[in-house]
């Protein structure tokens, strides 16, 4: 949480993409990258939202949709490992960001969406058609490749990558309650936050120096580093 961050508003960051969005011939593709936890599906959610006021602009294309399903993760072993940057599909993710990019505007491009209540992947959970600004969100959008897992192909299919920064106890606080909720045992939530969660997390850290933005969130409000 380095450097000095000013106060920024949730008018102003859709002001923002509605700026360089214009100045795009097709769909404009904004990533929005951070630790787990950090607020990335809220903030996309909120500005999906404030976007699509007077019309539907804006949809999100959240990258935890290319979760690898719970049978192919059980059958090689990898179950528990879940959430790290190779339990995910990235070839598929990158195939349906070419698509979201390649596509001409209203026809459809159907985008799996992870199902927190199952916790698999729904197939075609979204499907984009008129929208021109997509708003990509998930932790490893700014990360090198990992094995055969292509990661650092996914920037180059982005117009800009914003990073949402968030102190570390806080994430903690938040992940732990969130596997509570979803059935683990405080230990076994406790468990999961420290082997696995917070690795991921440290992993993504290394990656902000790559972001075009950097905004950490104070309450309901969004501050922007200098
Ligand atoms: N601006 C905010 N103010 C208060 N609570 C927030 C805010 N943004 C997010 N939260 C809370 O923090 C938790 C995590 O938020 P969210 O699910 O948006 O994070 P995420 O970065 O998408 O996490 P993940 O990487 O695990 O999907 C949620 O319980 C959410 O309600
Ligand atoms: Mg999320």
């Amino acid at each position: 949480m380095d450097g000095a961050y000013a106060e920024t508003s949730l008018s102003a960051l859709v002001a923002r993409v509605r700026e360089h969005a214009a100045g795009r011939a097709g769909r404009y593709l904004l990533g929005i990258v951070g630790p787990p936890g950090a607020g990335k599906s809220t903030l996309s959610v909120r500005l999906r939202n404030a976007l699509n006021v007077e019309s539907p602009i804006a949809e999100i294309a959240p990258m935890d949709g290319y979760h690898l399903t719970n049978e192919v993760l059980r059958a090689s072993g990898n179950l528990a490992r879940k959430g790290e940057p190779d339990t995910f599909d990235t070839a598929a993710f990158l195939d349906n960001l070419r698509r979201l990019r390649d596509t001409p505007i209203g026809e459809p491009v159907p985008w799996p969406i992870f199902d927190r209540a199952v916790h698999d992947p729904i197939p075609a959970g979204i499907v984009f058609d008129r929208q021109t600004i997509v708003l990509t969100e998930g932790n490893y959008l700014l990360l090198d490749d990992v094995g055969d897992r292509e990661w650092s192909a996914v920037r180059k299919l982005l117009d800009e990558c914003w990073y949402l920064d968030a102190p570390r106890a806080l994430i903690e606080h938040r992940l732990l309650r969130r596997h509570i909720r979803g059935g683990r045992t405080p230990a076994a939530a406790s468990t999961k936050v420290r082997d696995s969660d917070l690795l991921n997390a440290a992993l993504i850290d290394t990656t902000k120096t790559r972001a075009d933005l950097v905004l950490r969130q104070r309450g309901r409000r969004y501050e922007l580093r200098s």
